[in-house]
């Protein structure tokens, strides 16, 4: 069999709970698809300062940077949220995606019919829906310089952080977005806040330019409150989005839950296509129902079917992953975020062992 390295961080919270339904199931895939998979589990996140005092070991991005592809599940919780920024758990994954390169974040927000009923929205606005917000994630306000926490002449504290974009990074993710659009509906919206930002409008103009390489595609711009807006109003008039660091990072949350849970969002981080790529669901540690059996493992599940279409090339076995999923919630089987009259509640566990049935 063809046979890939796959790093996994389980992090924290409800982390352990749902990347080890997505270990079953590739291993359950993998002989189907004459797939090998070498799983090694590495320290990131809370996991990794309680053990060695840091969110993000040497060791850990030096394995990743050596694998085919990296699958995360979360990191994050309240007993670290005390630490100096550099040492909170967050960091692992700011230190991941810019150790690895990775500036492209494709964030698919895909309505199932299965769920209409979960989301908070109304069937007519939401029935068809399917988006991909296109995050740049290696710049802008997360890593603009300066920042910090400094003190002006009369002493008075003041927390600095700065969104910075140049040329070439609008330029690359532009590229992806354009490309992504090409594949998909041909509509692209670029979102900024450029009648305000200065970083903006260089934005705008960078990805004015290049629409001119991509005469096939419909380019409009919208400031970000608007598209906040829009994306309740008629999500429908979306395909591609493409935006900044923090401005992806809000919308791709309020994207998710058209879909009618968190819990249903993967994520795919990608950079130079020769290197590894990073895996995880847009949703966090989810604290408050870690260790509970409560957690929806899907988004975790479709991160692993995006690594394997986007990250190693195997778009078949991703199919069948997509399409278990699909049949677990054909079957009416719901963990409690999605549940919905008539279906059948089920634990994290359990869910996973319908999958592999269905399997
Ligand atoms: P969160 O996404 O962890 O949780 C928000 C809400 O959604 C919670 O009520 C949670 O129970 C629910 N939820 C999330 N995932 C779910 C799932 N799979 N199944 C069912 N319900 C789910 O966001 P938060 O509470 O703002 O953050 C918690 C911690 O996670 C923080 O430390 C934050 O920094 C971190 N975080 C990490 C990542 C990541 O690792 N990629 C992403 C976002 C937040
Ligand atoms: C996400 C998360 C991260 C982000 C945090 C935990 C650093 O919210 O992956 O969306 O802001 O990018
Ligand atoms: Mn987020």
């Amino acid at each position: 069999p063809k046979t890939y390295k796959i790093t996994l961080l389980p992090g924290d919270g409800i982390g352990p709970e749902i990347i080890q339904v997505a270990i079953d199931l590739l291993k359950a895939i993998a002989p189907k698809f004459d797939l090998g998979f070498e799983f090694e589990t590495a320290l990131a996140g809370g996991a990794a300062i309680d053990a060695t005092g840091h969110p993000l070991p040497e060791e850990t991005l030096k394995l990743c940077q050596a694998s085919d592809a990296v699958l995360l599940a979360a990191v994050g919780g309240d007993k670290w949220d005390t630490l100096p920024s550099h040492l909170r758990p967050e960091q692992a994954l700011l230190g991941l995606r810019g150790g690895m390169g990775l500036f492209a974040n494709l964030r698919p927000a895909k309505i199932l019919p299965q769920l209409i009923d979960a989301s908070s929205l109304k069937r007519e606005v939401i029935e068809g829906v399917d988006i991909m917000v296109v995050r740049e994630l290696t710049g802008g306000i997360y890593f603009g310089k300066p920042k910090g926490v400094f003190a002006d002449e009369d002493g008075t504290k003041r927390g600095v952080n700065s969104m910075t974009y140049a040329a070439p990074e609008i330029d690359r993710i532009g590229k992806v977005a354009f490309e992504a659009a090409r594949k998909r509906g041909k509509k692209l919206v670029s979102v900024d806040k450029a009648n305000v930002l200065e970083v903006s409008q260089l934005w705008r103009d960078r990805i004015t330019a290049l629409a001119a390489t991509y005469p096939d595609i419909q380019l409009s711009h919208m400031y970000v409150d608007n598209a906040a807006m829009q994306l309740v109003r008629w999500p429908k008039q979306f395909d591609v989005i493409v935006t900044g660091n923090l401005f992806g990072d809000i919308l791709s949350d309020e994207a998710a839950m058209l879909t009618g849970s968190i819990g249903m969002l993967p994520s795919a981080s990608l950079g130079d296509p020769e290197k590894p790529g990073l895996f995880e669901p847009v949703h966090g540690s989810a604290p408050d129902i870690a260790g509970q059996d409560l957690a929806n493992p899907i988004a975790q599940i479709l991160s692993a079917a995006m690594m394997l279409r986007y990250g190693l090339g195997e778009a078949a076995a991703a199919g069948a992953i997509e399409r278990v999923v699909e049949k677990v919630l054909d079957a009416g089987k719901r963990t409690g975020d999605i549940m919905a009259d008539g279906c059948e509640k089920l634990g994290c566990k359990a869910m996973g062992e319908a999958l592999l049935a269905a399997l």
